[in-house]
């Protein structure tokens, strides 16, 4: 994959330095990923060095295990709570596998949406934890299935995973009025909400509805957020949400204990960006962006498939009432990756490629659809 242009950065991408490349003869829609031009290498050289110039040897030492607190004060006037409730993680994937670790027991059972993010089921089921897939429609999970899944479940259901805000792969937003129906099916059957809010920062088309923690006035919801999405998922850092006798109990497990803050010095340098205004300024530009990509895939598609507009996220998500293949010059993710449902899906993202390459791969898309019942 070609570096970004207009920046300062010049090396290539390459394996064993990053994930993932992409193979160079194919337009890949595959990854949750940023294109590397949308990447702020110099944002984050001003922001590291500025971090250092102000705490100098204080940003290299072991941090605060909660988090240090330029860093979580910021981030909880960004959310509505106080600093205690905030706690430092190296981004949602870890908070994740630190919930399931201490708020989970071998073989619990975790509710997810019919339709969910691989990987983060991926990370309980390999901590011993078993999903069950809740159904969904075009606002969410449906709360009168959660219901029935509480009521029907015969395991301890340890918690229920929630995308709701520009959900991986489906890039719906699930409504205010469905986010309180949702938390009173929860709070009436007492199970812990965990809300995986990755993409929230990144509405193109209008805002976003109260976080599900917000609504809940933070009890009984652990609200995850990132920088992956947002600056870049090489950070590692994220913070999770969360009353502060949840915090309370999560900080002191041995992580945190012996390695101290999960993030600390790109953590202040993430605060140097909350309090200059550099992170809102970047958002502005990347949601444009994003939007610019999202559309030019949007313009160029056409083919036996519906779809509703992602209002923001990563993600355009194609309903198919049969199984098709797809030409080989563009890479996509299959739907069934993230849960069954009637007919077929995929997902593409818009995130990693050039506007003229997403109308590209749109174009080559759109002619050459293959039912695949016809070739197997
Ligand atoms: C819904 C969702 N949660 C979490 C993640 C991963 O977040 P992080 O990089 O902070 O571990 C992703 C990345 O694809 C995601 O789509």
């Amino acid at each position: 994959m070609d570096s970004a242009g207009p920046l300062s950065h010049r090396r290539r991408w390459s394996p064993g330095v990053v994930q993932q490349v992409s193979p160079a003869e194919v337009i890949d829609l595959g990854p949750g990923y940023l294109d590397p031009g949308l990447l702020p290498v110099d944002l984050l050289s001003k922001a590291y060095g500025e971090a250092l110039a102000e705490f100098g040897s204080a940003a290299l030492a072991y941090g605060d295990d909660q988090g240090a607190l330029p860093f979580r004060a910021a981030a909880a006037r960004r959310a509505g709570c106080t600093e205690a409730q905030v706690l430092v993680t190296a981004g949602t994937s870890h908070a994740l596998y630190l919930i399931a670790a201490m708020f989970a027991s071998d073989q619990d059972v975790v509710l997810v949406e019919r339709y969910a993010y691989d990987l983060g089921r991926k990370i309980l089921t390999d901590r011993g934890l078993r999903t069950r897939a809740v159904e969904m429609d075009a606002d969410g999970m449906d709360p009168q299935a959660l219901h029935d899944a509480l009521v029907g479940e015969r395991g301890r259901v340890a918690f229920i995973y929630l995308n709701p805000t520009f959900h991986n792969p489906t890039g719906i937003v699930v409504p205010e009025t469905r986010r309180r129906a949702l938390l009173e099916v929860a709070a009436r059957h007492g199970v812990l909400v965990v809300e995986d809010d990755a993409y929230a920062d990144l509405g193109m088309d209008g805002d976003v509805p109260p976080s599900m923690a917000e609504l809940s006035g933070f009890d009984g919801v652990i609200r995850l957020r990132t920088f992956s999405k947002t600056i870049a998922p090489g950070l590692r850092l994220g913070f999770l949400i969360a009353d502060p006798r949840t915090v309370n109990r999560l900080v002191r497990h041995g992580l945190f204990v012996s390695g101290g803050s999960a993030n600390h010095v790109t953590s202040l340098a993430v605060a140097s960006m909350l309090e200059s205004g550099d992170y809102d300024r970047h958002l502005t530009w990347l949601r444009a962006q994003l939007k610019a990509r999202r559309d030019a895939l949007v313009e160029n598609l056409s083919g036996p498939f519906d779809f509703d507009l992602p209002a923001g996220g990563y993600f355009l998500w194609l309903r198919f009432a049969d199984e098709v293949r797809v030409p080989s010059e563009v890479i996509v993710a299959a739907g069934a990756r993230f849960g069954d449902g009637p007919g077929s899906a995929v997902r593409l993202a818009y995130s990693l490629n050039s506007p003229d390459r997403l109308a590209a791969a749109g174009r080559v898309l759109a002619g050459s659809w293959i039912p695949s019942l016809e070739h197997t």
